[in-house]
C-alpha cells in the first residue's frame, strides 16, 4: 500500500485478510455515517420541510433527519395519501399541506427539501430562497435551460445555500475516485465511458398508480404548474418520467448523475459539444421520451465522454463509470472504485517475424543493447487495487450533512447551483441534439448553448 493509502484507509480484513486477492489490493473506505447524537438545543435544530413528498423526497427525508441536530416539521404534496403516509412516518404533529406557500410562509421553517417533478424544480427553488430558506433541491436542476440562470441569480441575491441532489458528488467513493485520478493512478485521461441500463417495468418509470387517485385526491392543476393544460391523467400524474411536459427523459434522470459523477472527479466544468441519438424501442406505452440514448462528448481537458441508457437491456440493471487513461482504468461499480493500471510501454516493440532468422537475431542484439529488460521475465506489470466503501455506506447521508453544515456555517455546499447547471446542463444537451439532429454546442465556462 503507498503512503497515500496508508494514511487514510483501512486494510480489508476476513476473506482477503492479507489485503490481497488474486494478485488485488483491496481497501476498506473510511467513513462516518452513525455519529453520536451531539447535545442539540431546541433552538439550535434545523427545522426542515418537504417540498414533494414522493420516492425520493421521503427517502431524502428519512436520510436527513438522520444527521443530528435535524427536525421535519412540515411536508407539502399534491397528493392526498403522500401527506397522510408522511403523517405515518414522520408523526401525526407534522404539519401537511397541498400548497408549498404555507410552508415558507412559516418562520420555524430553515430549510426545504425539493422532490417534486423535474418542471417544479426552479420555481420552488426560487420561491423558497426568496422567503428566506435555504434548499436542496433533487437533480436534474433544470428542467428547461431558463431555469439555470434564474436558480443561480437567485441563490446569489438572496445570500441562501442551495444545494443539487446529485448525491454521489458527497460519496467517499467518488473522492478516493477523484484522488487517484489527481495522483495519476491511470495516467493521461483521455475517455470516460458510463452506463446505466435497466430492464424492468419500475426501472423504465412505470411506477404504482394508487386506486384512489382522482381529482379529489390529486391537485391536479397544482401539479401541473406551467406545464400544458390537460385533463386529469393519474399515469401523467404518477408516472410524470414519461412525458417531456414533466421531466427531461433519461438524460435528465440518469445522464445528469453520469455527468455530475465525471465533473466531479476530473473537475471540468462541463463538455463543449455533445451528440446523443435515441429512440423509443421498446416501452411503447404512450410516453413521448426515448428508453434507449447514446451521447457522445468533447472535453477541453482532453477526454471524451460517452454515456449511454439502455431500458431494454437483457441483463441485469448496471450504472457504473470507466476512465481510461494512458496508464491503466479505473472502474466505479456499485459501492467501489477499482484501478487497473498497466504501465505504457517503455518500448517500441519488434514485428520481425517475417524476416530472416540471422536478420531477426541481428536486430533483436541491437535492441536489447538499446533497451535492456528493466524487469526479470514474467513479472507482471499490472497493479489492480480496489476500494471499497463500508456495508450499507449511504452517499446521501454524507451529501445531507454537507447541506446542513452549510447551512449552519454559511460556508459554500459542494454541489452548488453553478455546478448543477453545468450537470444537467451539460445532459439536456443530448435531448437537444436527438431534437434538432444534429451536434450541439455549449460553453461550460459561461453556461451557455453556443
Ligand atoms: N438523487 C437521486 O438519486 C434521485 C432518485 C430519484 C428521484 N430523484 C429526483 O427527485 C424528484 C422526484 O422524483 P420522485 O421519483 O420522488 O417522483 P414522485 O412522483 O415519486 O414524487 C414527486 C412528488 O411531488 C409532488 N408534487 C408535484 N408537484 C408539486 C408541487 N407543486 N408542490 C408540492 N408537491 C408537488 C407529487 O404529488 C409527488 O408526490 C425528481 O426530480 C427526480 O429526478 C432523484
Amino acid at each position: 500500500m503507498n503512503e497515500l493509502n496508508r494514511r487514510n484507509f483501512l486494510r480489508v480484513a476476513g476473506a482477503a485478510s492479507a489485503g490481497t486477492l488474486l494478485g488485488a489490493r483491496l481497501h476498506a473506505l473510511a467513513a462516518v455515517q452513525n455519529e453520536p447524537a451531539r447535545p442539540v438545543s431546541a433552538n439550535d435544530n434545523i427545522q426542515i420541510a418537504l417540498i414533494g413528498a414522493g420516492g425520493q423526497g421521503q427517502f431524502d427525508t428519512k436520510v436527513a433527519v438522520q444527521v443530528p441536530g435535524v427536525k421535519l416539521v412540515a411536508v407539502a404534496d399534491c397528493y392526498n395519501g403522500r401527506l397522510d403516509h408522511s403523517k405515518e412516518i414522520w408523526g401525526t404533529d407534522t404539519f401537511t399541506t397541498r400548497d408549498y406557500g404555507e410552508i415558507l410562509a412559516r418562520k420555524d421553517i430553515d430549510a426545504v427539501i425539493i422532490g417534486t417533478p423535474d418542471h417544479w424544480h426552479k420555481q420552488a427553488s426560487v420561491d423558497a430562497m426568496k422567503a428566506g430558506k435555504d434548499v436542496y433541491c433533487e437533480k436534474p436542476m433544470i428542467h428547461l435551460y431558463a431555469d439555470g440562470p434564474a436558480m443561480i441569480e437567485t441563490a446569489h441575491s438572496t445570500g441562501r445555500i442551495l444545494q443539487i441532489g446529485s448525491q454521489r458528488v458527497s460519496s467517499v467513493i467518488y473522492a478516493k475516485a477523484k484522488e487517484l485520478l489527481a495522483a495519476g493512478a491511470i495516467g493521461q485521461l483521455n475517455m470516460v465511458t458510463a452506463r446505466w441500463d435497466r430492464n424492468s417495468a419500475t426501472g423504465a418509470w412505470s411506477y404504482t398508480v394508487p386506486p384512489d387517485a382522482s381529482t379529489e385526491t390529486c391537485d391536479w392543476p397544482r401539479f401541473l404548474g406551467t406545464a400544458p393544460k390537460i385533463p386529469f391523467n393519474a399515469e401523467h400524474f404518477f408516472q410524470w418520467r414519461k412525458w417531456k411536459a414533466y421531466g427531461s427523459g433519461v438524460a435528465g434522470d440518469l445522464f445528469v448523475h453520469l455527468f455530475s459523477g465525471t465533473h466531479f472527479i476530473t473537475g471540468s466544468n462541463g463538455p463543449t459539444r455533445g451528440m446523443a441519438t435515441g429512440a423509443l424501442r421498446f416501452w411503447k406505452d404512450g410516453r413521448d421520451v426515448p428508453d434507449v440514448m447514446l451521447g457522445l462528448f468533447d472535453y477541453r481537458e482532453g477526454f471524451n465522454l460517452s454515456l449511454r441508457v439502455n431500458f431494454v437491456d437483457g441483463g441485469e440493471e448496471s450504472e457504473g463509470l470507466i476512465f481510461t487513461g494512458s496508464e491503466g482504468t479505473m472502474e466505479i461499480a456499485g459501492n467501489s472504485v477499482s484501478v487497473n493500471r498497466v504501465p505504457r510501454e517503455k518500448e517500441p516493440g519488434l514485428m520481425i517475424e517475417t524476416f530472416p532468422e540471422a536478420m531477426q537475431k541481428l536486430i533483436l542484439e541491437d535492441y536489447r543493447k538499446k533497451y535492456p529488460r528493466p524487469h526479470p521475465e514474467g513479472e507482471p506489470p499490472v497493479g489492480y487495487e480496489k476500494y471499497v466503501a463500508p456495508d450499507g455506506y449511504v452517499d446521501s447521508y454524507d451529501h445531507f450533512r454537507n447541506f446542513f453544515e452549510a447551512v449552519r456555517s454559511r460556508k459554500p455546499v459542494v454541489e452548488d447551483a453553478v455546478f448543477g447547471y453545468r450537470a444537467a446542463g451539460a445532459a439536456l444537451l443530448s435531448n437537444l441534439s436527438i431534437d434538432r439532429g444534429t451536434i450541439v454546442h455549449w460553453d461550460p465556462d459561461a453556461m451557455k448553448l453556443a
